[in-house]
């Protein structure tokens, strides 16, 4: 069970190793979420911690996150351990 952190809303989202974010932070906390597909760019968030423990981004997230450390929450899935985001 991974410990994602969702640090504006100071709430810890237990999420299953291996599972989609998104279902997680819509009920455990404040993110906006739009299409849900990785289009709207609405859920830009920024991981400050624990990047090596979220699968890497995807292509449409290559084209809508202006750098590194931003992904696009709707399209995160957990690995494992702890990490942090803030939106
Ligand atoms: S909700 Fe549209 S990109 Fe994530």
């Amino acid at each position: 069970m991974a410990k994602v952190t969702i640090v504006n809303d100071g709430v810890t989202l237990d999420v299953p190793d291996g599972a989609r974010l998104l279902e997680y932070a819509k009920a455990g906390s404040g993110m906006l979420f739009g299409c849900e597909s990785g289009r709207c760019g609405t859920c830009i968030c920024r991981v400050v911690k624990g990047k090596e423990n979220l699968i890497p981004r995807t292509q449409l997230e290559e084209q809508l996150c202006r750098h590194r450390d931003e992904r696009l929450a709707c399209q995160i899935w957990v690995k494992k351990g702890e990490i942090e985001i803030e939106y």
